[in-house]
């Protein structure tokens, strides 16, 4: 069993050093994938770091080199490298995923041509090295200053992980898009109880946000929100105003998640009796997952005093979302 999954990330680990190579050696990866990614502004430290290849517009580039290395197709069919005597990626700029202790687990390809109907990105599937939903990317290269820093930005996007990194905000890992699982907030407890929320500023974004939430307060974490203006995420944000007007807006916007929801549910209620009610209700149901007693009785404190409502009647609104979800 350990066997079985050492050799598999030895096999990954072929493929990683193929797609690394494909970028940097051949004539197709420099004048495809390489003048990508520096256009992206990502520097050769960078690719090494992050583990950046490419994989070839050729549809068994891979197999061949790998069956040719002496291993067995059917180990590159269960990492999801190959499929049918063809290579899962090709045409497309490659992103390594690692576990935390900085092993390729699986991979991420994204697509160069513009106007194609194929995915953005496509990613390795499940398999016995790579199980999704205790994965967060970008940790590996993060936790150190995960510690350090006793914090961590969470992003959608594997490029906004890279561009922060490289920009110095060492502390991000990304979601890969989809939401939040109890797995990946285990696995941030292991190097901070602080979590910042750096997701698009667009609806989908901020839907994102508040749905990934639920998770990360029943796990007892700290969540703050960042939010970003209207059509841009990390990397593009950063580019366009520099990291330190960035991390300005990072420390003088972030707000704890709890009131940020309870602000945007109010506002949208507006004078609304009955959805001012119903906000009112969804507050007080998300302060049910805070498990920590003291930490909720501050909350209650400063939600009744921003809502003009008396303390008692939001304490028993919370317990009472306690008792239902038992
Ligand atoms: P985005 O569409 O925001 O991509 O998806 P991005 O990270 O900003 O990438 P660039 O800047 O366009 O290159 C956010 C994340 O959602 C996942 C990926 O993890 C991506 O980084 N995603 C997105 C997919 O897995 N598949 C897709 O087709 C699109
Ligand atoms: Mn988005
Ligand atoms: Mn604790
Ligand atoms: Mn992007
Ligand atoms: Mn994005």
């Amino acid at each position: 069993e350990l066997q079985e999954r050492e050799s598999l990330i030895i096999t990954n680990d072929f493929a990683r050093a193929y797609y690394q190579e494909q970028l940097t050696q051949s004539e197709e990866g420099k004048s495809i994938g390489l003048s990508y990614f520096k256009q992206r502004g990502f520097r050769k430290e960078t690719l090494e770091t992050f583990g950046l290849g490419y994989a070839p517009m050729q549809r068994d580039g891979l197999l061949k080199a790998a069956t040719a290395a002496g291993y067995k197709e059917e180990q590159l069919e269960k990492l999801g490298l190959v499929r049918n005597g063809r290579d899962f990626f090709f045409d497309r700029v490659m992103f390594t995923i690692h576990n935390v202790a900085g092993k390729p687990i699986a991979f991420a390809g994204r697509i160069l041509k513009k106007n194609v109907k194929a995915p953005k990105y496509i990613n390795s599937p499940e398999t016995e090295v790579y199980h999704k939903s205790d994965v967060l990317y970008g940790m590996y290269q993060a936790r150190q200053t995960v510690r350090k820093l006793d914090l961590v930005y969470m992003v959608e996007g594997y490029t906004d992980v890279i561009s922060l990194h490289q920009n110095g905000i060492k502390n991000v890992v990304a979601t890969s898009g989809t939401s939040l699982t109890s797995g990946q907030a285990q696995l941030v407890k292991r190097f901070t109880e602080n979590v910042t929320l750096l997701y698009d500023g667009d609806k989908a974004g901020i839907k994102a946000a508040l749905r990934g939430v639920d998770v990360l307060l029943t796990n007892d974490l700290n969540v703050r929100v960042v939010v970003l203006p209207d059509g841009h995420d990390p990397d593009s944000y950063l580019q366009e105003v520099g990291t330190t007007a960035f991390e300005t807006h990072l420390q003088t916007t972030a707000q704890d998640f709890l009131f940020f929801k309870a602000d945007l549910l109010l506002e949208e209620a507006k004078d609304d009796v009955g959805q001012r009610t119903e906000a009112i209700r969804d507050i007080g149901s998300t302060l049910a997952l805070v498990t920590d007693p003291l930490k909720r009785a501050g909350y209650l404190q400063q939600f009744s005093a921003r809502l003009g409502l008396e303390e008692s009647l939001l304490v028993n609104l919370v317990n009472k979302a306690i008792g239902d979800r038992r």
